[in-house]
């Protein structure tokens, strides 16, 4: 048996695999996010453990004799938080997340005082990342700055935490901007220009790699007596991948959570930092991918169910199965601010067309349309950096929703398959490199790709009217940026 965690940005989900790697069970536990000032999105660490627990817990309910025979633990996480812990391991101040938009002016710090950067890492620093928000940290909360002994990703904390172990695989450190991507090693020139060291960082391994086992403690407050390994894991997105297969050149997967992203796999690292496609490190050995990621997914629809107090699947079933075109109303949904394809932290979403006509089911319409014309821009922008995508398969919460799924397909012109088991994406493809680091099997082998429970296809006649209300759409940010 093998256990996945996903530390996701609103829930920590758990599911057990058997050696066939059937799904044995799953669970989750909530997560809340604090946005003490505006732009801001913090977590307390102690909560991920607390949730990694609560998970545990209830899959030892359901399935005991499992939980007690798992040999492999495999962790995906959200990406570029900011885990600062002093030289006891303690936590020194609440996580600072990936989608925080704190440290703009920290990215022309980079850029000036590391112009090689963009070079090194395979992006343009981006007010997500890591270390631009260290350089915040030193500048602002300097106390703290001095006592950072390690910096680590959210996963990795749990990690620590399990272990004992400093460590983080590839694919989550290429999103900490102190990656030497290529050579997948930290980069002394991108540390010492942002004033960190060597020793700051969690020893690297490959996601498929034994990081350590769980401590004799955990083993017995867990129920797992064969004391499982850890394996390196990866950040959500890459072990999303993982776990759907698309470990291969081309292979590309839609992933609609909080965040949403256009992930394609590749052979070699392939930056194209101009329309801010990142390049990352993938999660097996060998591999890259590059991604296009919007912010604001299905954070969107939370924000106008929040308004409406109406709960998004509500929101998004009134809207029926048939898709005719798209809403009246245009939507920009930068919630907070947007990565690709403008990079621009500060920039916040716009609603067009508003009239004394317009519902609710217009606006959310509108929104689901916003952040597909959003993935559109992600879909060019990776077209721009060479890299084609003929069909995606979607993964994460949104895709519940038929119709959203529906829209996206129609306005990227490409087919959607949508796996058996949708929305277990990132944790299966941590329990999938629990595997390989608990038995050396290769991810050739344990990569297949999964059932396909359907299809959903571009809506033919709704075609040209999104192509054309996505070519409005893009008019919209040249438009607005200045207007702050
Ligand atoms: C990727 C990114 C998000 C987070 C959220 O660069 O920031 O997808 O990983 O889960």
């Amino acid at each position: 048996m093998f256990l996945g965690l996903d530390f996701g940005t609103s829930s920590v989900k758990g599911v057990i695999i058997d050696d066939k790697q059937k799904l044995i069970a799953t669970a989750s536990s909530p997560l809340k996010v604090s946005r003490p000032h505006p732009g801001w999105s913090e977590q307390n660490p102690e909560d991920w453990w607390k949730a990694a627990n609560a998970v545990v817990k209830a899959l030892r309910k359901q399935k005991p004799k499992a939980i007690a025979a798992v040999k492999g633990i495999g962790m995906s996480g959200q990406q570029h938080g900011a885990t600062l812990l002093d030289k006891n391991g303690k936590v020194l101040r609440p996580c600072i997340l990936w989608n925080d938009a704190r440290s703009f002016a920290e990215c022309e710090d980079i850029l000036r005082d590391c112009p090689e950067a963009p070079a090194i890492t395979g992006n343009v620093p981006l007010a997500g990342f890591t270390a631009p928000k260290l350089v915040w940290v030193r500048k602002h909360e300097r106390k703290i700055f001095d006592q950072v002994a390690k910096v680590l990703l959210p996963k990795d904390y749990i990690r620590f935490r399990m272990t004992g172990t400093y460590g983080s695989d590839m694919s989550d450190s290429a999103g900490s901007y102190w990656l030497d991507v290529a050579k997948r090693d930290w980069s002394e020139t991108v540390l010492k220009a942002t004033h960190m060291r060597r020793d700051q960082m969690p020893e690297l391994f490959e996601g498929t790699d034994a990081t350590g086992r769980i401590s004799d403690k955990l083993a017995k407050d867990w129920g797992m007596p064969l004391k499982p390994v850890v394996a390196g894991g990866g950040g959500d997105n890459a072990s999303a991948a993982v776990g759907i297969g698309a470990v291969h050149d081309g292979d590309a997967i839609l992933s609609l959570g909080t965040s949403g992203v256009l992930f394609v796999a590749n052979k070699n690292f392939s930056p194209n930092t101009e329309r801010r496609v990142h390049a990352f490190c993938h999660a097996v050995p060998g591999q890259w991918h590059q991604m296009g990621v919007i912010l604001s997914a299905t954070d969107s629809i939370e924000w106008l169910a929040r308004l409406l107090k109406t709960p998004a699947p509500k929101l998004t079933a009134a809207l029926g199965k048939k898709l005719d075109g798209p809403s009246s109303v245009l939507l920009l949904p930068y919630f907070s601010g947007e990565r690709t394809p403008v990079g621009d932290s500060q920039i916040r979403g716009a609603m067009l067309g508003l009239s004394h006509e317009s519902t609710a089911s217009e606006l959310t319409h509108a929104v689901l349309d916003g952040v597909a014309f959003a993935f559109r821009d992600c879909l060019e922008a990776l077209r721009q950096a060479g890299t084609d995508v003929k069909r995606v398969t979607a993964v994460g919460g949104g895709t519940h929703s038929e119709i959203w799924l529906k829209i996206i397909a129609t306005v990227l012109g490409i087919p959607i398959d949508l796996p058996a088991a949708g929305d277990v994406g990132g944790a299966f493809g941590g329990a999938r490199m629990g595997m390989m680091a608990a038995t050396g099997a290769s991810y050739e082998k344990v990569c297949t790709k999964p059932k396909i429970a359907k299809t959903i296809l571009p809506e033919k006649q709704a075609k040209a009217a999104y192509d054309a209300a996505y070519q409005r759409y893009t008019k919209i940010y040249p438009n607005i940026k200045d207007i702050r």
